[in-house]
């Protein structure tokens, strides 16, 4: 494994981890080494050292000795500049010869690209011309991109018409973090592993899908990435698209990685793209202000660190979304997402229709408790089916009264980075939970509207939500025109 951005953070938090775990769990072969390559000139034993104490610090406590030491005897560094030095690639290449003659690897590599978007394309062509990507005599060579994968319909479309002019489809890996949470995959187990739930599981019985994930973070040291992305941006056509796709796609014909991202690919391609008029009457984007988070001050976005003081970018976006066929035509999804909330919460729920008839007295229809199902993806992980019981007494009264399933107390608590999974499938070659070209690009199209009506008209009375509150004041107002709100009281 070649990682570019070795030196970074998402190598040190989730990638170094992950493969710890990996190798843990017996799912890492004996033949293996990681090539690290970073901007700065290290050596390979400075390099270990580092990339040793981040890990003892990430596993905690209970990181185990003999694996740590294993990982350090695989690991080697090169630095140099990825885009002007000439020798950094022949290097690299000369790095995995020696790793493969040492530990007795066969030529199968893959390189993590945890570098900003802006070299994925240079970095890919400096692989591809060193020869580094060329499969021969049944030996793999792959590629996994970071999000962002480009800014907009037409920035994607340019990097995916550029590596796959020199990689093939298969040889590309665009990876979502969401696909690698336990919970997101169990969208498909729920939906397709039972018979109960897929029979009603549409527009005949569902009354509208919320999907929100909030985040009670700031933007942390990120202002440099985040001024310039936001909140659609950062997390819409990527996070949330994978779960409204996942809750949203047909029965696969079956699990294979095509047949799993056909389906996807069509839901996005039944998503409404709206007109600018559309466009202002199914969306709301916020800014945070000052305000308390868990009994804390927290300062407001353009006072946070390298954000600039008149910044216009948004930190919360909500929008109501159509899927125009057969199953979901007239069943809104609203979604959500926001930094600096009341809490970190992301959740699908399913709000199903009210019950057609009033059979109870001193119980009108409008207080009929109606049904939904909730699967809490994060912190959370469970599932909840929501109804209504009586509430015990001479009269007949009805309460709302929950059954569910927590994940922790059922399986116990498993510590991941949820990057084990998709690292794990890029070794065996199973691209099921990556994105393809056309999925990313169709995401793109539908809040490229968004994005464009959002440039072009300036944001008014930013900061314009309360850090530590559930967001804007105008998303409640987007629910209540359809006569419907947010449930914030999800446990
Ligand atoms: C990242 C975004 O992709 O996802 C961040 O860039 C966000 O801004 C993060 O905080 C959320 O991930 P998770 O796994 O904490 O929900």
């Amino acid at each position: 494994m070649v990682i570019f951005g070795a030196t970074g953070d998402l190598t040190k938090r989730k990638l170094y981890p992950a493969l710890y775990y990996l190798a843990r769990d017996g799912y890492l072969p004996e033949g293996f080494a990681i090539v690290g390559v970073g901007r700065q000139e290290l050596s390979d034993e400075d390099f270990r050292s580092q990339i040793i104490d981040d890990l003892n610090e990430f596993v905690g406590d209970s990181a185990d000795k003999e694996l740590v030491d294993w990982f350090r005897e695989r690991t080697l560094y090169t630095g140099g500049d990825f885009d002007k030095d000439k020798e950094l690639f022949d290097d690299i290449g000369s790095r995995l010869e020696k790793a493969c003659d040492e530990f007795s690897i066969p030529r199968n590599f893959f390189f993590y690209l945890a570098v900003p978007p802006s070299l994925f394309a240079t970095v890919t062509t400096l692989i591809c011309r060193h020869g580094l990507a060329e499969e021969s005599n049944g030996e793999w060579r792959r590629v996994i991109f970071e999000k962002p994968f480009g800014r907009d319909l037409a920035s994607a479309k340019e990097l995916n018409s550029h590596i796959l002019r020199i990689l093939n489809e298969r040889q590309i890996f665009r990876i979502d973090h969401y696909l690698g949470k336990e919970t997101v995959q169990n969208i498909l187990v729920f939906r397709f592993g039972n018979s109960i739930f897929e029979p009603i599981w549409n527009r005949n019985y569902v009354d509208h899908v919320q999907i929100t994930v909030a985040e009670d973070l700031g933007v942390e040291q990120r202002a440099g990435y985040y001024d310039n992305a936001g909140a659609l941006r950062d997390m819409v056509p990527n996070h949330i698209f994978q779960l409204i796709t996942l809750t949203a796609m047909e029965p696969p014909a079956s699990f294979e990685a095509d047949a799993v991202r056909d389906e996807q690919e069509k839901v996005l391609q039944a998503v409404k793209t709206y007109s600018p008029e559309e466009v202002l009457s199914n969306s709301v984007r916020g800014q945070y202000g000052a305000g308390t988070i868990a009994g804390e001050p927290v300062p407001a976005y353009r006072d946070e660190e390298d954000v600039p003081e008149n910044s216009e970018t948004e930190t919360y976006a909500a929008l109501k979304l159509s899927i125009d066929n057969w199953r979901w035509a007239g069943v809104p999804f609203y979604v959500r997402t926001g930094k600096r909330m009341e809490r970190k919460h992301t959740s699908v729920m399913i709000q199903f229709k009210k019950a057609p008839f009033v059979l109870f007295r001193n119980t009108p229809v409008e207080k009929l408790t109606t049904n939904r199902i909730v699967l809490h993806i994060q912190p959370d992980e469970g599932i909840s089916l929501h109804f209504g019981a009586k509430v015990p007494g001479p009269v007949v009264r009805m309460g709302g009264v929950d059954m569910d399933f927590d994940y922790a107390e059922h399986f116990g608590e498993t510590v991941s980075t949820g990057y084990e999974r998709l690292l794990y499938d890029c070794m065996i070659g199973d691209a099921t939970l990556f994105q393809r070209a056309d999925m990313v690009e169709s995401s793109w199209r539908i809040v490229s509207p968004v994005l464009d009506v959002w440039e072009a008209i300036p944001a008014r009375g930013f900061p314009n939500y309360e850090s530590g509150s559930w967001g804007p004041e105008e998303a409640d107002e987007l629910l209540a025109k359809d006569g419907r709100s947010w449930k914030n009281d999800i446990e």
